[in-house]
């Protein structure tokens, strides 16, 4: 097998192509032929240290891929080979091939595309239990997403329309806007260009959002908590703007209004069912054609410092897909 290989912390540049000894699954494990993995913005972090969860060096990045269950290890019995499968699984991604714990695994739904599996359930699992649960949105209430031509960003605007809500889509370029509203989204908010408070207010008719997804962070933060609706939600998904936002407490009481953190991740393992129940759900929605990963570009597995320099530069729209070909 061939993978991507972390050595250091040092970021991106240090990465090296490396053929390794193919691995054989341990009990309870699987061995996955990768046929495509996506790049997700916690991918760009781990390498530098900077993720929450740090893996032990060497290690292999990519936390999300789906390909072919190539070879099962003792004790699994609800995969086999030849099954059609997604892995979410921190790392192990960026290669030809990965070993990983079996409860890990998603089997693909008949119909469900490998390629859009790679790129399904991160971003649309974090969107689901952030609008669906924590936020626990109406249909007929207005969501504003922040960078919204963005991996979860896209899903977020999806989900929202999917439930029936009015969705304002807020990016920085009119090109990123322009995508949005090719996905769904009732209106725009470039806010790089426009005056954030006031368009809200013209957009809602004076009321604000009623909830607010925010995957960016920095200094936009606040101006939009000053816009947000009574009893609104804020949605703390990251900073990908680098800036983690502080907030003076007495506008949340003004506004009788919540922030609400987001840690997918950690409700995957605290609430498996839950997840699950999320999961089925967004399946559900595919099925429908509700719901469809946007594709920026798919890219050759060797390519992936060129898909990390475009995501780090901000010119990703949607998922980038790294194909095994
Ligand atoms: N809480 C959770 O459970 C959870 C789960 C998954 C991801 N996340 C977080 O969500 C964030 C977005 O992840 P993603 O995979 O969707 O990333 P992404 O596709 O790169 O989207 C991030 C968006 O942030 C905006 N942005 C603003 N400043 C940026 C900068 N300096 N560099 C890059 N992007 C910048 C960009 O939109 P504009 O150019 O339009 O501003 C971009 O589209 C990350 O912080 C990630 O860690 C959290």
């Amino acid at each position: 097998m061939h993978a991507w290989l972390c050595e250091t912390l040092s970021g991106v540049d240090a990465l090296s192509w490396k053929e390794l000894p193919t691995p054989e699954p341990k009990v309870g494990e699987v061995r996955i032929a990768i046929e495509a993995a996506s790049l997700n913005f916690p991918d760009l972090l781990i390498v530098q240290g900077k993720y929450q969860f740090k893996p032990e060096l060497p290690f292999v990045p990519g936390a999300e891929y789906a390909g072919r269950v190539d070879a099962v290890g003792e004790g699994v019995t609800r995969l086999k080979v030849g099954d059609a499968v997604a892995a979410i699984a921190g790392t192990g991604g960026f290669g030809t091939h990965a070993i990983v714990a079996a409860e890990r695994v998603l089997p693909l739904p008949p119909g469900f595309a490998v390629r859009d599996g790679a790129a399904f359930a991160f971003t649309y699992g974090t969107s689901h239990h952030a609008l669906m649960d924590r936020a626990q949105l109406q249909a007929g209430e207005t969501v504003l997403v922040l960078g919204a031509a963005g991996g979860v960003g896209t899903a977020a605007l999806q989900i929202a329309k999917a439930a029936g809500a009015r969705v304002i889509a807020a990016a920085s370029t009119d090109e990123k806007c322009e995508l949005c509203r090719g996905l769904g989204a009732d209106a725009t908010l470039n806010y790089t260009t426009q005056n954030v408070r006031e368009t809200l207010k013209a957009l809602t008719g004076g009321k604000g959002p009623d909830v607010v997804y925010d995957p960016v962070g920095g200094d936009l933060a606040e101006s939009v908590f000053r816009s947000i609706a009574w009893r609104g939600r804020y949605l703390v998904i990251g900073f990908a703007g680098g800036g983690i936002p502080a907030l003076p407490w007495n506008l949340a009481l003004l506004k009788g209004a919540s922030v609400v953190g987001v840690f997918w991740g950690d409700f995957v393992k605290r609430e498996p069912k839950a997840s699950a129940a999320g999961l089925a759900q967004l399946a559900s929605w595919y099925a429908q054609g509700l719901i469809k990963p946007v594709v920026d570009r798919a890219m050759p597995m060797s390519e992936l410092k060129s898909a990390y320099e475009r995501m780090g530069s901000r010119q990703v729209m949607g998922k980038l897909l790294l194909i095994n070909e």
